[in-house]
């Protein structure tokens, strides 16, 4: 486990993606820390899990919401991802409070670091780059959705 930094290739492009994307980088650096600590204290812990997973679920409804109100070309296979990961961060939550271990912790961390990192470069970059080509902004959404 070491430290997220946060670096050019991880931004879309989007604020309000991005922002959301640094807020999980956040959350999984306390994660870190608190693993990391000199005693592991997994209460803690725990409160560090449950919100980063909660604020991961309401950052996919966000990016869902986006991309339909975009007319993403590529919505459907963007939110199937979201989908498996929602299903997969459901069961590690589950898992962790049975057991609310060191080992957990790390699996955890690893998890969602690994996923985020790669899910950013692979998946959201397409997203990024449809909206900035696009010109999309939320403005222009909710002024169209106003007229019509
Ligand atoms: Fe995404």
């Amino acid at each position: 486990m070491a430290r997220i930094v946060w670096r050019d290739q991880l931004n879309i492009g989007f604020t309000l993606i991005d922002d959301d994307h640094k807020m999980l980088v956040e959350y999984l650096n306390d994660l870190d820390a608190a693993v990391n600590g000199r005693a592991y204290d997994s209460k803690t812990v725990a409160q560090i899990v449950l919100k980063m997973l909660q604020y991961a679920q309401e950052h996919i409804e966000r990016e869902d919401d986006l991309m339909v109100r975009s007319n993403y070309p590529e919505t459907e296979g963007h939110k199937r991802a979201h989908a498996e990961l929602t299903a997969q961060a459901n069961k590690i939550g589950a898992e962790f409070l049975r057991d609310q271990s060191l080992e957990k912790a790390i699996e955890i961390y690893e998890f969602v670091a690994d996923w985020l990192v790669k899910h950013i470069i692979d998946t959201d970059q397409k997203l990024g780059d449809y909206l900035n080509k696009s010109n999309f902004t939320l403005s222009s959404d909710i002024f169209f959705r106003s007229i019509a």
